[in-house]
């Protein structure tokens, strides 16, 4: 799904015709006609353009292999004729790093979305093999109808692929249980930049035979290799799940809310959003059909998921949970789902956020984390500094605040032009990485570096760990075709 914004398209210096028709034409061999289309082709338009559609870039050519050996034969081919190779997912990640934007390089996008077969499913130890360009949302829906959960979940579900969650270690909505996608593999099948290829779909749960190698490419966006197959690990489809939307007065009270579950619920909390209200009417206007399940009418909201075994009465602990907070007087109001489709209506408010921003145009966005501990802390000065650098604009803070991670961003008045925004998203930008530096926090909690992030990486990120990850790209790398331009290069 592609969202569509009003904001120009910022498009990359054409590439050469001739050549990019005698790659395409080489290409076409390896992996057949219908599956490589030149950069300019009306079907390339789509892997060429960033989710807000900010960005456009350009391309020799998007092949689309078919299997692991194609990939080989691509990427053995590009090493040879000196042609960088930028693989792609599904393309719905927000710091561009599946986009050849910005390099002089002769290059192709490599599109997992052929690879899409579940190789194995392996119920009694709780794992299923998958090819790269599986979408997430249809390993979700694999594993559901077995009684198996994959847990990893987020917005762009629908049409993210599992390597490209591999490759970000994407976060989402549920990692406060679980885990990132780290947690989650148990193994990978991976084509190297000489051709070669790692088999390691082993699907163990210990295996301590040396350093862990499927580390390597998880979060390595595409720098160190192509993933083309994943073991996955699979957790119990919990019976009972409840979801509810609960007004409080402040981001303070909401982490104070967040730890007092923790402590008393224990594990049975799944997700636990923060929503404030300036949030939730943004959602709306991405929902103007949607009549909303309560008033908007106090500063703070969370959207928490508590989830369990059929034996455990997640209803009964929540609601006696929330009698103690009420009692308190933290909790001003609530909605508890009493269906799938209530439930399924409080979700849609959390992923019409960034359907909502986007119809806004050219914005800041940013992805941060900091210790739980200072979380409130945080958001209040960041908002605060946000707010007096651009008065007229909408300052909003919303996210993963169990994980200590929260999406600060700022959306300009309508009648700002491009280059206000620009100006916006560059100050503003500054703004944010500086404030949580001095938290000790992360530039990028969930999302990666990629294209949009590697000055702040290059500048912030820590010397020790950069020339560690830089030796270890020359090493696998050292002809540098692997996604220039993004990360490591
Ligand atoms: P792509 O965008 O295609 O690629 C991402 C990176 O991985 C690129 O560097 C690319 O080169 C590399 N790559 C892709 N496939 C491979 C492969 N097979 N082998 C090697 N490298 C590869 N992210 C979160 O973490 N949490 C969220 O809650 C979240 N919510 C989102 C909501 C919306 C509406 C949108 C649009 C995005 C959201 N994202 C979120 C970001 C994005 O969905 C994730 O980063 C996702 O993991 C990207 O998957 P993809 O298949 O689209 O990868
Ligand atoms: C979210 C994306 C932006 O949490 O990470 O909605
Ligand atoms: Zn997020």
């Amino acid at each position: 799904m592609n969202a569509h914004s009003s904001s120009p398209a910022v498009a990359e210096a054409p590439v050469a015709r001739h050549d990019a028709a005698t790659v395409c034409a080489q290409l076409r061999q390896l992996v057949g006609g219908e599956h490589v289309w030149l950069g300019d082709d009306v079907r390339a338009e789509p892997c060429l353009r960033d989710w807000h559609g900010d960005h456009v870039a350009t391309a020799l050519a998007v092949v689309m292999p078919a299997c692991t050996e194609q990939v080989q034969k691509v990427v053995r081919y590009c090493a040879e004729q000196a042609i960088a190779v930028v693989p792609q997912g599904g393309n719905t990640g927000l710091v561009l790093g599946a986009l050849p934007l910005g390099t002089d390089a002769r290059v192709i996008v490599l599109g997992l979305g052929r690879m899409n077969a579940i190789r194995d499913m392996d119920h009694d130890n709780y794992a299923m093999t998958v090819e790269a360009g599986c979408v997430l949302q249809t390993i979700q829906e694999t594993a559901a109808a077995q009684g198996f959960l994959f847990p990893v979940s987020l917005g762009a579900e629908g049409s993210c692929q599992i390597g490209g969650n591999i490759s970000t270690n994407a976060g989402g909505v549920n990692v406060l249980r679980y885990g990132m996608m780290r947690e989650q593999v148990l193994g990978l099948e991976v084509v190297l930049p000489d051709g070669s290829v790692l088999h390691n779909l082993k699907g163990l749960r210990k295996d301590n035979r040396g350093v862990d190698v499927n580390q390597f490419f998880i979060g390595a966006e595409g720098a160190l290799g192509i993933v083309t197959a994943a073991s996955l690990r699979l957790s119990p489809l919990p019976h009972n799940v409840v979801t509810a939307l609960l007004a409080l007065g402040s981001v303070h009270d909401a982490v104070q809310l967040y730890l007092q579950a923790r402590k008393r619920c224990g594990d049975l909390m799944t997700a636990f959003e923060l929503m404030p209200q300036n949030v939730l009417l943004l959602a709306q206007e991405a929902l103007p059909d949607t009549t909303p399940p309560m008033s908007f009418s106090h500063s703070t909201y969370v959207l928490v998921e508590f989830s369990g075994a059929e034996l455990v009465d997640v209803a009964g602990i929540l609601e006696g949970f929330l009698e103690g907070v009420m009692e308190d007087g933290v909790l001003h109001d609530a909605v508890i789902a009493h269906s799938h489709t209530q439930a399924a209506t409080l979700w849609r408010y959390r992923e019409a956020v960034n359907e909502a921003q986007a119809l806004r145009g050219l914005h800041l966005r940013s992805d941060v984390s900091v210790s739980i501990s200072r979380m409130a802390e945080f958001v209040e000065q960041v908002q605060q500094r946000l707010q007096q650098a651009f008065p007229s604009a909408l300052v909003v803070g919303y996210g993963h605040i169990g994980d200590g991670n929260v999406h600060v961003n700022v959306l300009p008045p309508a009648d700002f032009t491009t280059e206000q925004r620009l100006a916006l998203i560059d100050e503003g930008g500054s703004i944010i990485t500086e404030c949580v530096m001095t938290f000790n926090g992360s530039f990028s909690a969930e999302h990666g570096v990629g294209r949009l992030k590697k000055g702040t990486f290059e500048q912030y990120a820590d010397v020790s760990q950069k020339a560690l990850m830089h030796k270890l790209k020359q090493c696998v790398d050292p002809k540098n075709i692997m996604n220039p331009g993004c990360l490591l290069s």
